[in-house]
């Protein structure tokens, strides 16, 4: 369906549609770049320039090879250009009615052929595609921040893709040395939605007054081998980002009692706390302050790890029980999406499943509260003393 020949148009020059741009014009497209604003459009341009420039410097790719990638990368000021393309990758605000907007205009300009994506990380493809008379022809692809950096790469068809769509995007994304993963047009897809567990319920065993912020980042880093710990990663991405990616993934799952937002980073997302960007979030970012020193106490740390690991597995196994995605790719997912030291069906397989469903157990007693509840799969598979990836 695609070759190298293949032009590949990209709405939306932020963050995403800048990286997923250049992407595609290092793996040999013509790419064609339209966003509503000169200056977005300006600025990708100028940051292209500047990344291949670094990158040559640095001998990741030849002073030729950096003359074509700028050469394959064509700007427009409307979506005219996009006639020719075979696929069209959008990435601009994150709302669904100027999305829809965007598509239907879009159908009116390219062939009949031509392969919509969205890049959208909380809205479903079924409602994107919706807008199209060809809804067959939009599916989801998700790239994770910064594209050119992060492998993992969200398949999304919805119930209205073609199942050939879903193929050709998914060998042409393979092509570009991106790791695939398939998963159904649900909310958070697989990443969101799997690592919601790693913030929350961090949050909630400090707002249990159990340890605080540093000492339970200390905790995940130190026995699981996490490379952030949550609260440096919330704050790393931002408290408005991720509270507003909990509360979408909350919502849209009918008030899903395990993906409840806490008041906690309401109130940080609240004060414009936001972390890093804006130099407080949970820990302070401003020169000279002192960061917090965590309670090393092994005992505690084993405690809060095997706490927030046993949600991380449960959801992990609930995703896979309803079918969300394969084992294998719901593994791979948390690994090149989120960095996660190791996948967490594996992870389970490694502590025991026994002794997870233990702790979530005796967490669903001691509470009493549904977002504690074992998932039906891990009971079904303990009983008869079966592994995700083996047989006991
Ligand atoms: N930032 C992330 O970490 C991340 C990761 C994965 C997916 N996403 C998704 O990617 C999409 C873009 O996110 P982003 O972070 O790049 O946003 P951004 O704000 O950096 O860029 C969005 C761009 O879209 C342009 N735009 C807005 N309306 C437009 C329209 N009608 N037509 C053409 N251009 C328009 C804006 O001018 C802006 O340049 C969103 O759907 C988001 O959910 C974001």
């Amino acid at each position: 369906m695609f070759s190298k020949d293949s032009t590949i148009g990209v709405i939306g020059s932020g963050a995403m549609g800048a990286g997923i741009a250049q992407v595609a014009a290092t793996a040999g497209h013509p790419v064609i770049v339209y966003d509503s604003s000169q200056q977005a459009l300006d600025r990708a341009k100028t940051s292209l320039e500047s990344t291949l420039k670094k990158l040559a410097e640095k001998q990741k790719l030849t002073e030729q090879n950096a003359q074509e990638i700028l050469k394959r990368t064509q700007y427009a000021s409307n979506l005219e250009p996009f006639k020719d393309c075979a696929l069209v990758i959008e990435a601009i605000v994150e709302n669904l009615e100027v999305k829809q907007q965007v598509f239907a205009n879009l159908e009116t300009i390219v062939s009949d052929n031509c392969i919509l994506a969205s890049n959208t990380s909380s809205l479903s493809i079924a409602s994107i595609a919706s807008a199209c008379k060809k809804a067959e022809r939009v599916v989801g692809i998700h790239f994770f921040n910064p594209a050119p950096l992060m492998p993992l790469v969200e398949i999304i068809p919805a119930i209205s893709t073609d199942s050939k769509v879903t193929e050709a995007s998914k060998k042409l994304i393979d092509g570009w040395g991106k790791v695939t993963v398939l998963v159904k047009d649900t909310p958070g897809f697989i990443v969101n939605r799997v690592a919601r567990s790693f913030y929350g319920e961090s949050i909630r065993i400090y707002e249990e007054g159990i340890a605080d912020f540093a000492t339970i980042d200390w905790a995940m880093k130190s026995f699981g081998g996490f490379k952030m710990g949550p609260f440096e990663l919330m704050d790393f991405i931002g408290n408005d980002i991720n509270y507003k990616v909990t509360e979408s993934v909350w919502t849209q799952f009918f008030y899903e009692p395990r993906f409840k937002p806490s008041l906690t980073q309401k109130r940080l997302y609240e004060a414009r706390w936001f972390g890093r960007k804006s130099g407080k979030g949970y820990y302070d970012y401003k020169e000279g302050a002192a960061a917090p020193k965590a309670l090393e106490d092994e005992e505690l740390g084993k405690m809060i790890f095997y706490r927030v690991i046993s949600m991380l597995i449960n959801e992990a196994a609930d995703s896979l029980y309803l079918q969300l995605a394969s084992k294998e790719d719901l593994d791979l997912a948390m690994t090149k999406g989120v960095n996660y030291p190791k996948g967490l069906l594996k992870w389970g397989d490694e502590l025991g499943l026994q002794n997870i469903l233990n702790i979530l157990t005796d967490l669903y007693s001691t509470y009493g509260e549904d977002r504690y509840r074992p998932c039906v799969l891990l009971k079904r598979m303990v009983t008869k003393g079966e592994n995700f990836y083996s047989v006991n």
